[in-house]
């Protein structure tokens, strides 16, 4: 019997739950319904993620417990950057999975679910040259803030990254898709895009690049502010730099992994710049946009890192300032160069350095959040809080923030910021004087 209900679980980055949310606009418009929470799936789509050890094994364990206790089990599709990795293997792995598809495949998966429900076991894990993006339908409704592909699959080959494996080369969506998706995801109620790419400025179209059409869609009326994630330090252009500081729907806000701060490490990472030249470009950023707000991710216990190398890399996140990062332990990835390099580091070593770079980083975050403090600044509200009347929006700077409220999801709201804890801050209306 071919399934009704459907539920799809998102791992990862956030081009994930994009593609998620694509995949449930897709099953929606072939007439199956999404399961209400705590309720039982005919369909369970795992969108799953590759990229560190962990991460890939999750999604095996979350199939074994797609198992009812009645021994029965839901249509289960592997979907994601394991799916890509793994093709048909993930099938001899688990003979509970019916569907694996990979992330440039997904269009095709009601056929898919179709064909698994005639009691096919069916494969997708191919690249087509005609873009899954063609064959999906309009965007109706969305969040106040909603994320928008522009970019996808990455050239880089950074040596421990699955992801130029996983997503494929760099593809850049045409600019008229991109702006009839944000007009429709506007219509249907977004105040914020976020646009999203493995290496999102390398975005480009006959000459015009990012900077070009943030400048765009920044005509949008009732658009009201622009994001975008995530960028390489090598890609950040004059004029995307530019653009901060000129373009007032940009958010103050960039995320610019650096991954190591010792130059030895981002030579044998395969980064293509240096400490400096990451400093030179945050530099240029801030002289355009002084108040933006730097984030980061970064690797501890790479092959051959010394301590160091891992020293400088705590004196680059003060050298930065960062108001958030993301920090790993390396994980060596099957295929990739780094994973058979001489010089693996010690799980118990990696793990100290990752606490101390967390640390530092914490309170890098914890400094960034006090300077707020004092503020009048403006939010968009996103959600309701845990809180009778309590509401919590996003400041320019990402940071969460919770007031009471009557405004409604999607509002833009005067706030002054009260308080700041570590992973959010407290704020207050600005009350409009009477005219
Ligand atoms: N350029 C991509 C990076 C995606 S992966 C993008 O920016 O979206 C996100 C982060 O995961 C990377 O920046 C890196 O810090 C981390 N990462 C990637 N491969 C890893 C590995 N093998 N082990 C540990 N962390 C890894
Ligand atoms: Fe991976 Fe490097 Fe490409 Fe980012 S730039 S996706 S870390 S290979
Ligand atoms: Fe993971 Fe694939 Fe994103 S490996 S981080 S889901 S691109």
């Amino acid at each position: 019997m071919s399934p009704k209900t459907f539920k799809i679980k998102s791992f990862g980055c956030q081009m994930n739950v994009y593609d998620g949310d694509r995949m449930a606009e897709l099953l929606g418009e072939r007439g199956m319904t999404a399961a209400a929470d705590g309720e039982d799936a005919d369909l369970v789509v795992l969108n799953t993620c590759h990229i560190r050890e962990k991460a890939a094994e999750k999604a095996y364990s979350d199939v074994g417990r797609l198992r009812r206790e009645d021994g029965s089990k839901p249509v289960i599709a592997l979907a994601g950057c394991v799916a890509q990795a793994e093709g048909a293997e993930a099938k001899r792995r688990s003979p509970m999975i019916d569907v694996v598809v990979g992330p440039q495949a997904y269009h095709r998966l009601p056929e898919l679910v179709a064909e698994a429900a005639r009691g096919g076991r069916p494969v997708d894990t191919d690249m087509p040259a005609i873009s899954k993006f063609d064959a999906m339908p309009p965007r109706r409704r969305s969040a106040p803030s909603a994320f928008l592909t522009v970019q996808e699959g990455c050239d880089k080959f950074c040596t421990y990254c699955v992801v130029p494996y996983t997503r494929g080369a760099e593809i850049s969506r045409p600019w008229d898709d991109i702006v009839v998706e944000a007009r429709q995801l506007v219509g249907g109620g977004a105040r914020e895009i976020v646009l999203l790419g493995q290496n999102v400025n390398a975005w480009g179209e006959e000459g015009r690049g990012l900077a070009e059409l943030i400048r765009a869609l920044a005509k949008i009326d009732g658009l009201e502010r622009i994001r975008y994630t995530t960028s390489h330090p090598a890609d950040m252009s004059d004029s995307l730099i530019a653009a901060h500081g000129e373009v007032d729907k940009l958010m103050p806000y960039l995320h610019l992994p650096v991954q190591s701060g010792s130059d030895p490490i981002l030579r044998a990472m395969n980064r293509s710049h240096s400490v400096d030249s990451y400093l030179r470009t945050i530099e240029r950023v801030r002289a355009a946009r002084p108040d933006i707000a730097i984030s980061g991710d970064f690797i501890v216990g790479f092959p051959g890192e010394s301590e160091e190398d891992f020293t400088a890399t705590l004196n680059l996140v003060d050298a930065v300032g960062y108001a958030s990062a993301y920090s790993f332990k390396y994980s060596a990835r099957p295929g990739t160069p780094a994973a058979v390099m001489e010089g693996q580091i010690a799980r118990e070593v990696m793990e100290e350095r990752l606490r101390r770079l967390q640390d530092r980083i914490d309170a890098n975050r914890i400094a960034f959040n006090q300077s707020t403090v004092g503020k009048d600044t403006q939010i968009l509200i996103e959600r309701k809080g845990r809180h009778q009347g309590q509401m919590i929006g996003r400041s320019p700077w990402l940071q969460s923030v919770h007031l009471e409220t009557a405004a409604a999801p999607g509002a833009m709201l005067d706030v002054t910021v009260l308080s700041a804890g570590p992973n959010s801050l407290a704020g207050a209306e600005v009350q409009k004087a009477a005219a």
